[in-house]
């Protein structure tokens, strides 16, 4: 079955590296029947994009603002992210969520303006291990969720991605049955089959375990997809 597979490249990469990965890539991209969406730093989404002309992969972007356009001095706006030919935004990464404060409502207003810009977003929710020790990770995650998923949210122009903080480039993956559990939690909760991502220290040597989990169709990849033959091999994992 076809799966999700996001590359999120944080603040990582350089134009060289674009180009060796595209070359290193080819193959794994014409072999997978995975949809692939490769979201680096935003200064190399145009070289990125480029690169991957007559590929089945697409470029997505790390963050946005919620406005179109105006005096936001350093700021992306979905509408030039689509402008450029992004497919997708990743919204309320728990890095983001910290060290920018964004909030749920400022990533349900980053969401609808992406949807807003006819784009996928990819909406992160995700607990702290704090909130996961005190038992409450999935009422708290639901909780989050809700208030993160703008109106405009369907099936069609959302994927939410499940990425417990404490499993974020830890290489601390979290429990298959507590993904599962988590999963099935969250798709009872949205009440429409929007897709469901994992995400926090993926590698090529549990993506295949996590992907036959019920209600994963996909995962979100840091770290192990700046490593060309690692994430080669997470593409193409036999599913
Ligand atoms: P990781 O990061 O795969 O390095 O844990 C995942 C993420 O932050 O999206």
């Amino acid at each position: 079955m076809r799966k999700i597979i996001v590359a999120n490249w944080k603040m990582n990469g350089s134009l060289n590296f674009v180009s060796s990965f595209v070359t290193k890539l080819q193959q794994g991209f014409s072999a997978t029947p995975n949809q692939i969406i490769i979201c680096p730093p935003f200064l190399y989404l145009a070289f990125l994009k480029t690169a991957l002309e007559g590929t089945s992969a697409s470029v997505g972007a790390q963050n946005c603002h919620n406005l179109s356009q105006g005096a936001f001095t350093g700021e992306v706006s979905s509408f030039m992210l689509a402008d450029l030919g992004c497919k997708a935004v990743i919204v309320g990464h728990s890095e983001r969520r910290s060290f920018a404060a964004e909030t749920d409502s400022m990533v349900a207003a980053k969401a609808a303006a992406v949807h807003e810009a006819g784009m996928t977003a990819i909406i992160c929710v995700g607990e702290s291990y704090a909130v996961r020790e005190s038992g409450q990770a999935m009422n708290w995650v639901v909780q989050q969720l809700h208030a993160s998923l703008p109106p405009s949210a369907t099936p069609q122009n959302t994927y939410v991605a499940y990425e417990p903080i404490w499993a974020i480039g830890t290489g601390m993956t979290a429990h298959q049955e507590d993904i599962k559990v988590m999963h099935q939690a969250l798709h009872q909760a949205m009440g429409t089959p929007i897709p469901l991502l994992y995400g926090g220290s993926v590698t090529d040597q549990n993506v295949g375990d996590i992907l036959c989990l019920p209600h994963v169709e996909g995962v979100l990849v840091g770290g192990a997809s700046l490593k060309t033959d690692v994430f080669e091999r997470i593409i193409t994992s036999h599913l």
